[in-house]
């Protein structure tokens, strides 16, 4: 049900019959107060204009033109020639009475589209750090939209596995196997990488030793290729086990790491020298951007192939976004990154435009987010000022929530409690996150987000575990209750009604912008309205037969509908807490 997209189309027939182009946009939104209605048209204004006419005679035309009948009850102009639209009682009765019966709640199919999703991509014998957090959870509340909506999405951990420093890092593991027999000591791999580093730049012969790697490695050399996958893999069984504790749907077969673009990167460099777009220059090969400037207002050379034959990261995303078209045919890539990266981005793809890899149809898009910070307001740190590990992170938030649950509910028994606290934990962890608007920086803060109160993952949860109890309350089988309309009486019956209808709009969003926050609003809003209608509408105290069933039927709605959206987030529900 996309009762925006319904009135677009009927307002766009109004709009044309009162002299409007065809193309003419009829820009229905979401009305923002009450008094305005349920959705306002503010396409009149612009079409006014073009036509020379003055809005508000356009805007009588364009009512005269518009048939809602069964869908509005009523139409009015507001302003300069705004058209507000009232939802009529029984249209809205009659949605939610569709939308109720069906395990969809009554969201349409989508035209289906192959989307890659590039996210997580976190790096080789590096421990996760929460710098690839953000990426995680909202790259995955974003792929879980997506395919709830009908596309087909190939999630891609572009994870960092190939570089220079695997030389290093083989040679390393040799000494360790070595020192060890056998044994590999790369349960701390923050810890193995500093050791690594720490030969590399005091040991000259292991120094040496490890540049030799780098060669052998690239030359496809057996040994240096089985260390290698050693470290692959041993990295990626660790990280397998941190996205299952946060619910992250990547699995070891959506890894396509860096070294999958490896064998392409000799034959993109020919092919942009030989389309021109690539020249030498001091030894190196450079793409001139005359789009990009640098300090001395001259165009930028971004590198794709250094002088000792060494191969970018750039040259790598080049490689990649060419291949997410060619191979896995995407008719969209959505990268979630860091903003931090968006040069780097922005330059990689326009040399892939210019190379013609990826044509404009399909769009390459950068879908940023800030740092996390602490609470002072810097980069979030442990107290010593190290990197705060992930698995550390979630350790504390799991601690935290158990603490807080216990004391909540001392009767419930140990197993339920312990999966109760991970709900809590975990979905805290990433509420926080994916509430907040993406693109700034954003602050971790323990305390606001184990609130009960506010737009956080314990409120949602219990919202959720009130809607259900009321069910519990009036024991009534849900076959039958289906089978009782819904009526629409009191204003808060049907702004409830109305906003759990907009379901559709709100994933539709998401999907488009790759913003979970816009799902957490809106979450937070139906959560927020129902309690209003619960506190003024009497459910299982209703005055007759025919309200209480229309009232638990907009409560079955709304427990439907914020299990859907929290799962669409990869948050957890519980059923009582
Ligand atoms: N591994 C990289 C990092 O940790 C992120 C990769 C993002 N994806 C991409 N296609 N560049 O910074």
């Amino acid at each position: 049900m996309n009762i925006q997209a319904l009135l677009s189309d009927k307002v766009s027939q109004a709009l044309i019959a009162a002299g409007a182009p065809a193309d003419c946009e009829p820009q229905v939104r979401q009305s923002a107060k009450v008094q305005f209605g349920d959705y306002q048209a503010n396409g009149v204004m612009s079409v006014a204009k073009s036509l020379g006419k003055p809005p508000r005679q356009v805007a009588e035309l364009v009512i005269a033109n518009l048939d809602l009948t069964g869908i509005a009850s009523k139409v009015e102009i507001a302003g300069p020639g705004f058209i507000n639209i009232f939802l009529d009682p029984e249209f809205l009765a009659k949605s939610v009475d569709a939308a109720v019966s069906s395990d969809r709640v009554g969201v349409t199919i989508s035209e289906p589209k192959t989307v890659v999703v590039d996210y997580s991509a976190p790096n080789v014998a590096k421990e996760m750090h929460v710098g690839h957090v953000r990426s995680t959870i909202i790259g995955d509340a974003a792929v879980r939209t997506l395919e709830f909506l009908g596309h087909k999405v190939i999630r891609a951990n572009h994870v960092g596995d190939w570089g220079t420093q695997f030389g290093m890092l083989i040679a390393y593991l040799e000494k360790q196997q070595q020192e060890n027999a056998g044994e590999m000591a790369l349960s701390d791999l923050e810890e193995f990488y500093r050791a690594a580093k720490k030969h590399y730049d005091e040991d000259a012969e292991f120094a040496e030793r490890a540049r030799a790697y780098v060669v052998k490695l690239q030359g496809g050399d057996e040994y240096c290729r089985t260390m290698w996958r050693k470290l692959v893999d041993v990295t990626m069984t660790q990280n397998q086990i941190t996205y299952q504790r946060l619910n992250v749907t990547l699995t070891r077969d959506d890894v396509m790491g860096e070294s999958l673009y490896n064998p392409m990167l000799p034959g993109i460099v020919a092919d942009l020298k030989a389309k021109g777009l690539a020249v030498e220059s001091e030894g190196a090969t450079v793409v001139f951007l005359d789009e990009y400037q640098n300090k001395e207002g001259e165009p930028m050379g971004v590198i794709i192939q250094k002088k000792d034959g060494g191969y970018l990261y750039t040259t790598t995303d080049i490689a990649c976004a060419k291949y997410r078209y060619e191979t896995l045919h995407a008719d969209r890539v959505l990268y979630f990154i860091d903003s931090r990266q968006h040069q780097h981005l922005m330059q990689a793809w326009t040399i892939v435009r210019k190379a013609g890899y990826v044509p404009d149809s399909v769009p390459l898009e950068h879908h940023m987010f800030g740092m996390m910070l602490g609470k002072d307001g810097k980069p979030f740190k442990t107290r010593s000022g190290g990197t705060v590990k992930l698995t550390d992170l979630l350790d504390e938030a799991l601690e935290r929530a158990r603490r807080l649950v216990t004391e909540k509910n001392p009767d419930m028994p140990a197993d339920e409690l312990e999966a109760l606290a991970n709900a809590v934990g975990i979905g805290a962890v990433k509420y926080a996150d994916l509430s907040k608007n993406r693109t700034t920086d954003y602050i971790f803060d323990w305390d606001n987000m184990l609130a009960f109160e506010g737009n956080t993952a314990p409120y949602m949860q219990y919202a959720y575990t009130r809607v259900l109890s009321v069910f519990r309350k009036a024991a009534i089988d849900e076959t039958e209750l289906l089978k009782a309309p819904v009526v629409i009486r009191e204003d808060r019956e049907a702004q409830l009604a109305a906003r759990l209808l907009q379901f559709e709009e709100t994933l539709n969003v998401v999907a488009r912008d790759g913003t979970p926050h816009v799902m957490c609003t809106y979450l937070y809003d139906v959560a927020g309205l129902f309690s209003g209608f619960y506190e003024h509408c009497p459910i299982l105290a209703a005055d007759s037969e025919e309200a209480r069933n229309s009232r638990l039927k907009l409560a079955l709605l709304t427990a439907k509908t914020l299990k859907l959206g929290l799962d669409t987030l990869g948050i957890e529900t519980v059923e009582r807490m």
